[in-house]
């Protein structure tokens, strides 16, 4: 289908939220509302219940209970691939027009029905504050529905020359077998573009999200169902990793993965694709998106309020746990007594807590597993004689897995802490005498072994395009005089290479013919 029905789309508009607002009380109650709410897996159209639960707190609010996931056993995972594959014909054959339209139709939902119920979950789940959560479980939700719908467009049409003697044509044809989407538990609507993205061009999908987002997941994987997506083509197993991976990976139909988690994880599921190799029937497509370790870049040339400002944002939006999040800064020493001040000031203000709160800036890291890691480093971090504490420092886990906005002043470019992720609201900075910029520039490249997201403040042309060159290959989003944070689908195509993934640009055309396996014909007469 060559029809262009789906126009360059705009994206979404954020809600206004005003306090006393009709969107601000539906808001609040969906927050106060304490119904345990049961998730379950689904496969083939049908709800499983399980007595295998695991069961999800509020991160910021460990005494709450907030959903049981329901895990389905290793039979039901097999079944559930088995149904995929039993919906692939149909649903391949579905005119593209089809199946773009069951996306609008979700984001559509979404945006009149669902907003506020899954923007709380987003919320309390994730521990999300208001406004990280409605950039993500609503705007960047229905953007990746609608540019992804786009873009999809775009690829289909694309066809070859045609000439008097043989018409030419591509079939877009979707992998041979399923896709395994692995879902990370930051972002909601990841959940949706790596389903989504492949569904649109014509793949049946196997989605484990996080058992931490499972819940605003599966939200959205209602407003699928009841847009009108067939029972099969998107199975929901919120289940053991190891054991829906075991079950994937057992398949001679694993066609492809779409992954979003951490790059170690990421290595171990390509080595075990390359392992089974022999017993696929096609090579699977690998995508991934893993970690960052994203970098502030600060010339002589800034303007020290503008960097304070990217710093907070850029670190400490949603506790750093951002693949994107600004977690190493290089700063002048002309320029680091002002940026320093400033930052504090702002961290002075900065508030952290309870996400339902709307005068909280920042809420809890996600579990316990990554508390202890980072009050580990931190506690380390306090002992080293190369790094002093500039601001927090503190953790807390008695009321929920609190820590604070952290910043540390690094003397060696090349330790650790200039280099490892630590996904939270850790940011490092090293100091550098201003006539090093030209050296400072091969350190950061030689330090970066992640390549995601990165920022250069500057204002000297020469300067700038000096960094762009030498950092060419450090980062697959680039900002100038702007945080590394915040990608806007449609306008900021995502992703990077190195440690940080495969550099598929999310919701863009690079993405999207991953999903594809052409056929070519040539008709003669
Ligand atoms: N895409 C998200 C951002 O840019 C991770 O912050």
């Amino acid at each position: 289908n060559s029809r262009p029905i789906f126009p360059f789309p705009a994206n979404e508009p954020t809600c206004d939220y005003a306090p006393g607002s009709a969107a601000r009380e539906a808001l609040e109650r969906h927050l106060a509302d304490r119904t345990v709410v049961d998730v379950p897996a689904v496969i083939g159209g049908r709800k499983i219940y399980s007595d295998d639960v695991e069961t999800v707190h509020a991160p910021h609010d460990r005494s709450r209970v907030l959903a049981r996931i329901h895990r389905p056993s290793a039979a039901q995972v097999a079944e559930a691939i088995q149904s995929n594959l039993e919906a692939a014909h149909d649903w391949a054959r579905m005119d593209f027009a089809d199946r773009a339209a069951i996306m609008h139709r979700a984001a559509a939902i979404i945006r009149g029905r669902m907003r506020h119920r899954i923007n709380a979950a987003t919320m309390l789940g994730q521990s999300k504050i208001l406004d990280e959560a409605e950039a993500d479980s609503a705007c960047e939700l229905i953007d990746f529905l609608h540019f992804n719908t786009h873009s999809a467009q775009r690829v289909v049409q694309e066809q070859p020359l045609t000439v008097a003697s043989a018409q030419n044509r591509t079939d877009w044809r979707p992998l041979e077998g399923f896709v395994y989407a692995v879902s990370p538990f930051n972002f909601t609507a990841i959940g949706t573009n790596l389903t989504c993205a492949p569904a649109l061009m014509g793949n049946v999908v196997l989605w484990k999200p996080s058992m931490k987002s499972a819940w605003a997941n599966h939200l959205f994987f209602e407003a699928l169902e009841e847009a009108g997506l067939p029972p099969g083509v998107i199975n929901f197993v919120p289940g053991d990793a190891r054991m829906v991976t075991d079950a994937v990976y057992g398949s001679r139909d694993f066609a492809g993965l779409h992954f979003t988690g951490s790059s170690e994880v990421f290595r171990s599921l390509w080595k075990r694709a390359a392992a089974g190799i022999d017993q696929y029937r096609t090579f699977p497509r690998i995508v991934g998106e893993t970690g960052g370790k994203d970098f502030v870049l600060v010339h002589r040339s800034a303007h020290p309020e503008e960097v304070a400002v990217a710093l907070l944002k850029g670190a400490f939006g949603y506790q750093g746990q951002k693949c994107s999040a600004a977690s190493r800064a290089y700063v002048p020493a002309s320029l680091w007594p002002a940026v320093r001040g400033t930052l504090c000031d702002l961290l002075a203000g900065w508030r952290v807590g309870d996400v339902a709160d709307a005068a909280t800036d920042m809420g809890a890291v996600i579990d316990e597993t990554s508390f202890r890691k980072l009050a580990s480093r931190l506690a380390a971090a306090k002992g080293d004689p190369g790094v002093k504490v500039i601001s927090g420092g503190r953790c807390s886990d008695e009321v929920g897995y609190f820590v604070d906005p952290t910043v540390l002043q690094v003397d060696d470019p090349g330790h650790a802490l200039m280099k490892e992720e630590l996904f939270g609201p850790v940011l490092s900075v090293h100091v550098y005498a201003d006539a090093d910029w030209s050296d400072l520039l091969h350190v950061v490249d030689s330090t970066s072994d992640y390549a995601l997201t990165g920022s250069i403040f500057c204002t000297e042309r020469a300067a700038l395009l000096q960094a762009q060159d030498v950092l060419v290959h450090a980062a697959g989003n680039l900002y100038v005089n702007d945080k590394p944070t915040g990608a806007v689908v449609g306008q900021q195509p995502f992703g990077g290479g190195r440690a940080s993934g495969t550099n598929d640009k999310a919701a863009s055309w690079m993405n999207l013919v991953r999903w594809t396996s052409p056929r070519v014909v040539k008709e003669t007469y």
